[in-house]
């Protein structure tokens, strides 16, 4: 562990931010929960207490609602010109920026990942969601339609509405990332909206509630409660006044949220897990491939949907690749975040912590072997080595479930056909990757992955303006780029005769 190097020095905005319990977010007031309960979100790094944070539960999402029915109702946000709309989300994209270095810190201290990705990734991109989202408020148009019923003429011709209330739950492993990129179509549309952080990592999307009052959006649009997914997450799934629920976290308790919102049946949108087939052919630019192969796991810890954890290799080149990615995996700084010298932090929570050691403890015991890592390191905070398993079968666990940490399977191929069921083997269908130099091989192999998202020659590149979103299990809808506006506006059909 990079023990020798000077830890950054806290932001002083930080320090002030982690001393007080914070409170949430509702009907434009900062609010202690109804039952003055709090509880603790910790830093990862040393397991110790990072700040207090009131607990929200059914109670409050039913202030929550109320206010973001109002809200709705009323019409403070959706009948302000889109103009308006964008240049408020576009404000707030600005004040993001201008406090870069404080969320940066506070995401790096909750979260866990190195202050240098947080810095380089998680704000920028935030901002730049925001931005993308800002500059399509102007551009959410309908469409005129040639009718050729009943023999008379008509003008015909539709709406693109909001949704209406839209409740948005978001996981820990991109915070204030998961947080933006849900607000920012959903204020682009004109919504109103309860959103639920994860209950490991709250803070920055409480600090961005400060950002959103400051930069304008009225009392009551966006609304933020903190708590537990079994009670104000479940809470806000279940709501009957909800008219829209956005998801991302396990695909389990995508399922849960499937159940709970046919009450009232409320939309839904899931963005769920994956295990994405990673596959180098042996024609691959190897010296590229390989970095591509570990930097496609091994970012942000291994905790991102989209990781490139079955990674197969075209067995002339199995060893290689097996030896570059291990050596790579070896050489990774596992630090807390705020040194500066750490290139991979620990992981999130204890119970992460525990899930990743168990999947490796039963991927060994299952006759895996660790060609590098395997197990916990140090033993104070939630740190794990980034890991190599080889050996391994498709019947093994670690090959079949979502690890959701820094541990990649490798597993030789010969046939090609073969290669393509394996790689489809599986329940989910988020993302995949090819690497070879051949084009109509890469095109040939990107159509017949079921996956919602296919790179070739790289992984893990996401932007605002590309659809991203699951086949399978993996999830419904797609989140960024044009088609997640679709999630937060509906359409409207008018008709009229005109002869
Ligand atoms: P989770 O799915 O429980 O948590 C995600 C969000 O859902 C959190 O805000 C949580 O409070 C909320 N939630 C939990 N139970 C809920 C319920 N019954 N109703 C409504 N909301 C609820 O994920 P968890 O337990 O933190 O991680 C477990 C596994 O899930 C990970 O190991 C990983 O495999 C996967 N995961 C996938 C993510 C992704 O980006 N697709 C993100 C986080 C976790
Ligand atoms: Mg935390």
């Amino acid at each position: 562990m990079a023990t020798a190097t000077q830890a950054i020095s806290v932001n002083e905005n930080v320090t002030k931010y982690v001393a007080k319990p914070r409170k949430m977010l509702i009907n434009g007031k900062w609010v202690d929960a109804a039952s003055g309960k709090t509880f603790p979100t910790y830093n990862p790094a040393t397991g110790e207490v990072l700040a207090r944070v009131a607990e929200g539960d059914k109670e409050d999402i039913n202030r929550a609602v109320a206010a973001a029915r109002a809200a709705f109702e009323k019409g403070p946000w959706r009948n302000l010109t889109p103009s308006e709309r964008g240049r408020a989300i576009w404000k707030l994209a600005d004040l993001l920026e201008q406090n870069l270095e404080e969320f940066a810190q506070l995401e790096c201290l909750d979260q866990g990942k190195p202050l240098v990705m947080a810095r380089m990734m998680d704000v920028p991109y935030s901002a730049d969601q925001l931005r993308y989202y800002a500059g399509w408020a102007t551009k959410i148009e309908g469409a005129t339609i040639p009718i050729s019923a009943h023999g008379a003429k008509f003008f015909a011709y539709t709406l693109r509405e909001p949704v209406g209330v839209v409740g948005q739950i978001v996981p820990w492993n991109f915070p204030l990332v998961m947080a933006t990129l849900k607000l920012a179509p959903a204020l682009a549309a004109g919504c109103t909206m309860v959103l639920k952080p994860a209950e490991q990592t709250p803070l920055t999307a409480l600090r961005l509630g400060e950002l959103i009052q400051e930069a304008g959006i009225p009392d009551g649009v966006v609304n933020i409660v903190t708590g537990y997914g079994e009670t104000a997450g479940a809470a806000l799934a279940a709501h009957p006044d909800v008219d829209k629920i956005a998801f991302t976290g396990s695909t389990e308790v995508g399922k849960l949220i499937v159940h709970a919102a046919a009450g009232n049946l409320k939309k839904v949108s899931l963005e769920l897990g994956g295990k994405s087939p990673n596959i180098v052919f042996q024609d691959a630019d190897i010296e590229s491939a390989i970095p591509g192969a570990a930097n496609g796991i091994f970012f942000n810890q291994g905790e991102v949907c989209c990781a490139g954890s079955r990674l197969y290799v075209e067995d002339k080149q199995f060893d290689k690749v097996v030896d570059g990615v291990s050596q790579i995996a070896s050489q990774i700084r596992v630090g807390p975040g705020m040194e500066p010298t750490s290139q991979m932090g620990p992981l999130v929570s204890e119970e992460q912590l525990n899930r990743v050691c168990s999947y490796l403890e039963s991927g060994l015991a299952e006759g895996a072997k660790a060609a590098t890592g395997g197990s916990r390191q140090g033993d104070k905070g939630y740190f794990v080595k980034p890991t190599v398993l080889v050996n391994t079968t498709e019947k093994m666990k670690v090959v079949r479930e979502e690890i959701f940490g820094p541990v990649v399977t490798v597993m030789p191929f010969k046939d090609v056909d073969d290669l393509v069921a394996k790689a489809n083997n599986t329940p989910y269908g988020l993302a995949a990757a090819v690497w070879t130099r051949d084009v109509k091989k890469a095109h040939r192999i990107a159509a017949e992955l079921r996956a919602g998202t296919v790179w070739v020659n790289t992984y893990g590149v996401l932007d605002s303006a590309m659809p991203f979103g699951g086949y399978k299990q993996s999830g419904w809808g797609r989140e960024m780029g044009k088609e997640m506006l679709d999630l937060y506006t509906q359409t409207k059909s008018v008709c009229m005769p005109i002869s």
